[in-house]
């Protein structure tokens, strides 16, 4: 049989032939179906096929799917991003659209710098990111980001590299407590000192890490902490919450888990695609808006495809459906069901770890049985994520588990269920084997 043509990432397990996908399921071409518990690439949070979403799609297609917003009146993408900032209770900010995770996490440094220049601060251009953490896979994105696999080679990073350590166990090596706290931010502090903070322009930093590390949360107070300890400097602070926003962790933002943690510039992805269609969003907050509408100097290109008025429906249509089913409201952590069944998995002889909030999870698993894991999930009806070489020794396994949103009781019933089963089949069979 010929190799395929296609160059794309692969699992350890073959590909499955598929129909369709429908609500939190994925039908097979054999009348099968399997849950998609890690929501696609942990984006598909309204599940897929929603009635309302691709009636508007089809129907916006029909219309226009292309309208140069310098051209032609962007009315629906101006109602874009007001409904954005509303959704995100960040009312007054300055939005940009734009098409990927990672094209809008290099727009939102464009921003921090243009911020920082029409301050009159010209020299300020660095930007600080943890060693662990993903921030996408342009050379600039991918030459900040903590992500031990995919680092560039040393000749492609355009000189960059990460330049704190985060507060999570086992990577903050100079930690002087048993167990990392919001002080730890001092490593921040540093990283900026070192360079001279004349020279920073934004940290720019995950508020709660993605598939990198799985689902680490930061310690009490950190997010808080490492805001002040910016602003005193004159750092920006930049969220990346391409992956966590609009409501993955429970909550609209993933820094709405942390008082006093609010950021200058958010980055927003996956949530407002939904897995629907290209789209990304960076918001301004208000002092930076005025800083850059004070300013001479153009704004950044935004590039052909973005803020079309197909993406503008799609993002609206989507935050019609996080609004209704309660995903946008900042007092009430959604997810508990999805908490608690991951929970539920520690002492299994399997998992070393698990950690997350809302309907974003990891479960470290001991090393060799990531593999074994995966495929007994599928047995079990579930897809789910994996992740590795997280470890500052290269070593680390996990899954991943984030299902949709709007995943019913009984989906989230058959989730902890089947993930439990698989897990004990596999430590079931390593003990069968342990003579093997
Ligand atoms: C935290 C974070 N930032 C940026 C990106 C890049 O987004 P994209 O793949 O849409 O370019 C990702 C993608 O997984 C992410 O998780």
């Amino acid at each position: 049989m010929s190799e395929s043509a296609l160059l794309s990432a692969r699992q350890s397990l073959p590909p499955i032939d598929y129909s369709h996908a429908e609500g939190a399921w994925i039908h097979t071409a054999d009348g099968d179906r399997l849950l998609d518990a890690a929501s696609g690439l942990v984006c598909v949070n309204i599940g897929h096929a929603h009635p309302h979403v691709v009636e508007r799609i089809a129907r916006q297609t029909r219309n226009a799917t292309f309208a140069s917003p310098g051209a032609l009146l962007p009315s629906v993408q101006e109602e874009l991003a007001t409904r954005l900032t509303q959704a995100v209770h960040r009312p007054g900010d300055g939005v940009s659209l734009s098409c990927s995770g990672t094209s809008a996490v290099e727009l939102a440094i464009s921003y921090a710098r243009l911020i920082q220049r029409s301050r009159g601060w010209n020299g300020r251009h660095h930007i600080l990111t943890a060693r662990l953490g993903y921030h996408g896979n342009s050379a600039l994105t991918l030459g900040l980001s903590g992500h031990r696999r995919r680092r560039p080679h040393p000749d492609d990073a355009l000189g960059l590299a990460p330049a704190f350590d985060p507060p999570y166990p086992g990577h903050h090596p100079g930690c002087p407590h048993d167990q990392c706290r919001a002080s730890c931010a001092d490593s921040v502090v540093e990283a900026i000192e070192e360079r001279g903070a004349e020279s920073v322009a934004a940290v720019l930093i995950e508020p709660v890490n993605g598939t990198t590390g799985g689902a680490y949360v930061p310690p009490p107070g950190y997010l808080a902490t490492l805001r002040r300890a910016c602003h005193e400097r004159g750092v920006l602070v930049i969220h990346d919450e391409v992956l966590t926003g609009l409501g993955r962790t429970g909550l609209p933002l993933g820094a709405d888990h942390s008082a006093d943690a609010t950021a200058d510039i958010v980055v927003i992805s996956k949530g407002l695609s939904a897995g629907y269609i290209p789209l990304s969003a960076v918001l301004v907050n208000p002092a930076g808006l005025a800083q850059l509408r004070s300013s001479t100097r153009p704004l950044p290109l935004m590039g052909t495809m973005s803020a079309t008025p197909l993406q503008a429906v799609a993002g609206l249509a989507v935050l019609d459906v996080l609004s209704e089913m309660g995903a946008l409201d900042p007092t009430r952590t959604r997810g508990g069901d999805v908490t608690a069944a991951v929970r539920s998995l520690e002492g299994l002889p399997l998992v070393k770890e698990t950690r997350g909030v809302g309907y974003f999870h990891a479960v470290e698993l001991e090393p060799g049985t990531q593999a074994a894991a995966l495929a007994a999930a599928r047995d079990e009806h579930l897809l789910l994520y994996p992740f590795n070489g997280f470890h500052p020794d290269g070593t680390g396994e996990g899954l991943i588990v984030a299902p949709p949103l709007n995943s019913t009781p009984s989906e989230v019933a058959f989730l902890a269920q089947g993930l439990r089963r698989s897990l004990e089949r596999v430590s079931a069979h390593s003990e069968d084997c342990s003579n093997c």
